[in-house]
């Protein structure tokens, strides 16, 4: 970790204006690789672990399988590493920030993941701050490093965040608040990092209609999450082996593609990727439906709702996605 992020940290179980000191480590120049955190207040430490600062999150690990999921997948989704602009289209075109505007602000990336994200904005010129609560952490800080100390890694959890409120010129937020226990405090959690005036990005699965009559995949969810990860991703490939290929070419007839989500398994067939990326996306994103404990989509119009009641404004939402800017005047966020 660099000095610049544990400027920017607080105790997360005190409060977000309570310091935390590096004591014991060594540190090297402006890094800090192996260590320990503690609060002064409280007395509580955190051990920094190949220069990432290790929050026990607060539920405890919820998300093993997001560990080995990302750890496996760790560079299948990264733009630099495949050859795409679909993250930076999806990020762009979902928060409707600038790239201009990215460039040199500072953006907090919530349930980070491998980094898919963090790694675009990075690109674009933002100092990021990444946290995630399960070990994808680390594929996300292996895959960030090129971009020198830009981005920040943390392993803890949404639900206590050890950084300092009012800092962030934006917070970023996708494909996490669904798979959180209780996704109204995911999404009121994040809001007290910004600065007035700072923007927020969520995307999050829409609760829908043909979502309820995804009868086989309902059914195979009461107990795919109690799977071991190993044999989850056996019976991944056991039902996309056969079924990826009718996926494919279902996927090319308009109206009839509209079918594919009632299959038992995430297609993904973007045409920028070569059959054999879309196979493994498609089986990544099977895994990702399989595997989560919580599955809670949510309406964006319930989420839009929340915002304007935790004070945003121009607050957007459209299906999975919402976006705000939180009101010019400074105020103690409970969330
Ligand atoms: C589907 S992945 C999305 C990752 C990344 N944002 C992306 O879009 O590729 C969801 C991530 O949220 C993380 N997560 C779930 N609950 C969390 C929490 N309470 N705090 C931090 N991260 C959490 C999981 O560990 C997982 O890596
Ligand atoms: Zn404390």
């Amino acid at each position: 970790m660099h000095k610049w992020l544990l400027d920017l940290m607080a105790c997360p179980d005190c409060s977000s204006d309570v310091p935390l000191r590096a004591g014991e480590g060594a540190w090297k120049g402006n890094e800090l690789d192996e260590g320990t955190l503690s609060c002064e207040s409280c007395g509580k430490s955190w051990p920094v672990r190949d220069g990432i600062p290790r929050f026990i999150p607060e539920l405890g690990d919820y998300a093993p399988g997001f560990g080995f999921q990302w750890l496996r997948w760790r560079h299948t989704q990264i733009d630099r590493l495949n050859g795409t602009s679909l993250t930076e289209d999806r990020l762009l075109t979902d928060t409707k920030w600038d790239r201009d505007w990215i460039a040199g602000k500072l953006i907090f990336d919530g349930g980070a993941g491998a980094g898919r994200f963090s790694d675009v904005l990075a690109g674009l010129g933002a100092k990021v701050v990444s946290l995630d609560m399960s070990v994808a952490i680390d594929a996300c800080h292996e895959t960030t490093r090129v971009h020198g100390d830009l981005v920040q890694c943390i392993q803890g959890s949404i639900y206590a965040i050890p950084l300092r409120s009012n800092a962030f010129d934006a917070v970023h937020c996708a494909g996490v608040i669904q798979h959180t226990p209780d996704p109204e405090r995911t999404i009121l959690s994040m809001p007290r990092l910004l600065k007035p005036n700072g923007r927020l990005g969520y995307n999050f699965y829409e609760l829908t209609w043909s979502r309820r009559l995804q009868l086989i995949r309902a059914g195979l969810r009461m107990f795919t999450p109690h799977m071991s990860q190993p044999a989850l991703l056996r019976l991944c490939r056991i039902m996309v082996a056969p079924l990826f290929p009718l996926s494919r070419i279902v996927s090319r007839i308009r109206f009839v593609r509209f079918g594919l989500r009632f299959l038992p398994i995430s297609a993904s067939h973007q045409p920028e990727l070569s059959r054999e990326a879309q196979y493994e996306w498609t089986l990544l994103d099977t895994f990702d439906w399989y595997n989560p404990r919580y599955d809670q989509p949510q309406r964006h119009t319930r989420v839009a709702e929340l915002l304007q009641q935790a004070d945003f404004t121009e607050v957007e939402s459209s299906h999975g996605i919402a976006r705000a800017k939180k009101k010019n005047k400074r105020q103690n966020w409970s969330g």
